[in-house]
């Protein structure tokens, strides 16, 4: 359905979990999540009540989101509930990849369609220090299975950091060459409770085509524009919130797993789907799309994300 700025809002992403097995630096605070009780949390039949409202008033595009999507214990069922749904026309998962080696090929089977992967470095130290606890040869075993398993369109998000990782976005964008895959450069949104606010952290992407002048311009898709490597397989992308920001583009709405939508990622305004029943969030999912604000506020060190909430419980 057209939100008040004619904007059609056709893409749902549903947060299904704020836990994680990383701990992204950028995305977690240090102390870990506040853990919910278990009542406040939506429940399977609920997300997909609320998924089948979505779709009754014109989304055709869910997004499963964490934390990490994979470690919901019914994440399998939820995806195959979600992708019978009348109007679904896609379920697409964003993930950090760790749990793909066992998990990959059931979720092909229930019926996802596309998979994002999160990959920041490519250096095993770096990535250590990045998500605290995590081996990069799993998330990397992880892209292996995802590709083996036959998922195509496969993208891997990499959040550009300065004094991080810009070094590596040679070694990153050259992925596109070694795989059949589109490699997004991400700019560092400024989150409270994240780490890397300081104004030195961020980079706009523009870096990127600093970098590498040989990328050549191609068709934009979704919030990326899209560059390619000569003799690539795959694309590279630029997303750019900080410094170009796309509200007026903007299809989406966010369902976090306590069951607050989100009309905009920025603001602190959400509203609770948690105990209705399908009228009853279909009807709170229409204000939500209508009260959509046309625009956030632009974001940097100084001024943070008003979203009262850490990536980790909005899912990006
Ligand atoms: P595709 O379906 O492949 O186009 O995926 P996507 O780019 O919509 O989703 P993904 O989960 O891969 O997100 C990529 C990055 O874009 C993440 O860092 C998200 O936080 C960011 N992002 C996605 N949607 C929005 C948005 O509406 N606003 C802002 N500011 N950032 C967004
Ligand atoms: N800024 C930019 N991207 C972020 N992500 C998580 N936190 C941030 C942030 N503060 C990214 C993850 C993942 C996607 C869903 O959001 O790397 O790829
Ligand atoms: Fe987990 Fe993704 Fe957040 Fe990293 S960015 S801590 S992988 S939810």
């Amino acid at each position: 359905m057209l939100d008040a700025y004619g904007r059609n809002i056709t893409y749902l992403r549903l947060s299904v979990t704020d836990r994680c097995n990383l701990r992204c630096r950028y995305c977690m605070p240090e102390e870990g999540i506040v853990k919910k009780a278990h009542s406040d949390m939506m429940t399977e039949d609920e997300m997909i009540q609320a998924v089948e409202a979505a779709a009754e008033l014109g989304v055709t595009k869910l997004r499963v989101t964490g934390g990490e999507p994979l470690i919901k214990r019914n994440i399998l069922s939820i995806c195959r509930r979600a992708a019978e749904i009348s109007g679904i026309r896609e379920v697409c998962i964003t993930t950090n990849g760790v749990l793909l080696p066992s998990l990959a090929a059931a979720l092909r089977e229930a019926g996802v369609s596309r998979i994002n992967l999160s990959l920041d470095t490519l250096d095993a130290a770096r990535y250590r220090q990045i998500t605290r606890i995590g081996e990069l040869s799993q998330a990397l075993a992880g892209l292996e299975a995802a590709l083996k398993t036959g998922f195509s369109r496969i993208k891997i998000n990499a959040v550009l950091i300065g004094g991080f990782n810009d070094d590596e976005i040679p070694a990153l964008a050259g992925l596109t060459r070694q795989y059949p895959v589109d490699v997004r450069f991400i700019e560092l949104m400024p989150m409270p409770g994240g780490a890397f606010t300081d104004a030195d952290s961020y980079l706009p992407v523009s870096e990127v085509l600093r970098r590498l002048p040989e990328l050549k311009e191609e068709k934009a898709e979704g919030v990326a524009r899209l560059y390619r490597l000569p003799g690539a397989q795959g694309c590279v992308g630029l997303i750019s919130p900080v410094s170009q920001h796309f509200c007026a583009a903007c299809n989406r709405i966010r369902l976090t797993a306590d069951g607050r939508l989100k009309p905009c990622l920025h603001s602190a305004e959400e509203i609770s789907l948690k105990g209705l029943d399908k009228a009853g969030m279909k009807k709170k999912m229409r204000e939500a799309i209508l009260g959509k604000p046309r625009c956030h506020e632009e974001l940097s060190a100084e001024r943070l994300s008003h979203s009262a909430r850490n990536m980790n419980q909005i899912g990006g």
